[in-house]
Formats: structure tokens, C-alpha cells, sequence
């Protein structure tokens, strides 16, 4: 079984993408490894201008300094009543201590007078294989609520509910999100390419 390192800090991530790989089925499952596992603690620059730069920007740093596989994993949260903020700031959307809190009050203030309540979630993973790069992405259509729900899940799960459910992310099992969440749409296109080219992962 291969394990490939994400490259990311964010503990959440790398459960919910380990949880996923493994209900996926996929042959040659690889294990995900946050980047303690190679103990690098520092900051990963997160300065690009689109999400899919941003994981492309991720994947290169860790992949330029370890000369490991990698992938990294970009999400962000649009809202086109906002102009699709908070897009590729959704992290830092109430300030630089990124607060996942404090980003759900501010949008919830921002959208306080909107009848438009459409948002989507999406995710680029940048896989980067033997200095080859490799993109997939992933959507998920829904609404902003009028207030938190559920304390589940991390981010804007709490005011998130994907379009056909009755609750949002934050009021779902870590199963129930994993059906239909945009890093499982995007994690299902990258199992597709693993199995393809299954070689590349024995
Ligand atoms: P990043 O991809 O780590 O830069 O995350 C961007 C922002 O979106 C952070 O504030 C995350 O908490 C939030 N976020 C990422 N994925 C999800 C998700 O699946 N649900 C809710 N919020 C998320």
C-alpha cells in the first residue's frame, strides 16, 4: 500500500480524505499523511489568486523541498450574492487568524438582507506524481442557511446545506458529508486516475 503525503496542516483534511479513501473502495488504497509526518511545521505559502493555483502552489512547495508525491487540496466557499466571496479567501475571511467562527458570522451578516442564497463549495487537489502535475476538481451546489446548524464537521459546514438535503454539513455524519461533499467528488476523479494508472501506486 503506498502513502502519499498532503500537504497540509489541517487535521480535518487529512481525516475526512483518509475516511473517504477508505469507503471508496479503491484498489491500492494509499494512506494519507498530513505534513507532520515529515516533520515540516512551517506555513505553506497560500498566496495564489484562484483555488486551483493555490493547490497547484502547495503541492510545488512540498513537492520542491521533499522530492516526495504529494498532493494538496484547495477548498473554498463561493457565493455569487457576494461576488463569490469568500472564494480564495475563504480561510482569512474575517481576519488573518482564521477563524472559522468569525467567518461564519461575517458571512451570515453579509448575506443578512439577500433573497439570492446559492452558494457552492470547490475543491482543486494538485497531485504531483514523479514532477508530473495532476488537477481534479470537485463541486458542491447548496445554500447558505439563515443561521448555524449543527456542530459537526469544521468550516462553513454549520451554515452549508448542499442542495437536495434537509440539514446542512454541520448537522450530517462525517459519512453522510462524504457522499456528496465537493472534496469527495474531486477525491473520486483522482481515485479514478490512481486506478488507471494503477502502476504508478503498488
Ligand atoms: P483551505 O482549503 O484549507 O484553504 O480552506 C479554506 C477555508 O474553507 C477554511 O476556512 C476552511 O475551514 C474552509 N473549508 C474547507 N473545506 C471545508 C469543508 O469541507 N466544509 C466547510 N468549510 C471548509
Amino acid at each position: 500500500m503506498k502513502s502519499i503525503i498532503l500537504a497540509s496542516h489541517n487535521k480535518h483534511k487529512v481525516r475526512e480524505i483518509n475516511e473517504i479513501l477508505k469507503e471508496s473502495n479503491c484498489l491500492n488504497t494509499p494512506v494519507i499523511h498530513g505534513l507532520e509526518y515529515l516533520n515540516f511545521y512551517d506555513e505553506i505559502p497560500e498566496t495564489s489568486e484562484t483555488i486551483a493555483e493555490n493547490a497547484v502552489q502547495k503541492a510545488r512547495y512540498i513537492y520542491d523541498l521533499f522530492k516526495v508525491d504529494c498532493f494538496a487540496e484547495d477548498t473554498g466557499l463561493q457565493i455569487p450574492g457576494l461576488q463569490g466571496e469568500p472564494g480564495v479567501r475563504s480561510a482569512r475571511y474575517a481576519g488573518e487568524i482564521r477563524n472559522a467562527d468569525d467567518n461564519i458570522n461575517l458571512v451570515l451578516e453579509k448575506m443578512k438582507n439577500h433573497r439570492d442564497r446559492s452558494a457552492r463549495f470547490i475543491t482543486v487537489i494538485a497531485l504531483y506524481y514523479q514532477n508530473t502535475l495532476y488537477t481534479f476538481e470537485g463541486i458542491c451546489e447548496g445554500e447558505i442557511t439563515l443561521q448555524r446548524s449543527g456542530t459537526k464537521g469544521f468550516g462553513y459546514d454549520p451554515i452549508f446545506k448542499p442542495i437536495d438535503a434537509t440539514i446542512t454539513f454541520g448537522q450530517m455524519t462525517a459519512p453522510e458529508k462524504n457522499q456528496i461533499s465537493h472534496r469527495k467528488k474531486a477525491l473520486d476523479k483522482m481515485i479514478e486516475f490512481i486506478q488507471t494508472n494503477i502502476d504508478l501506486f503498488k
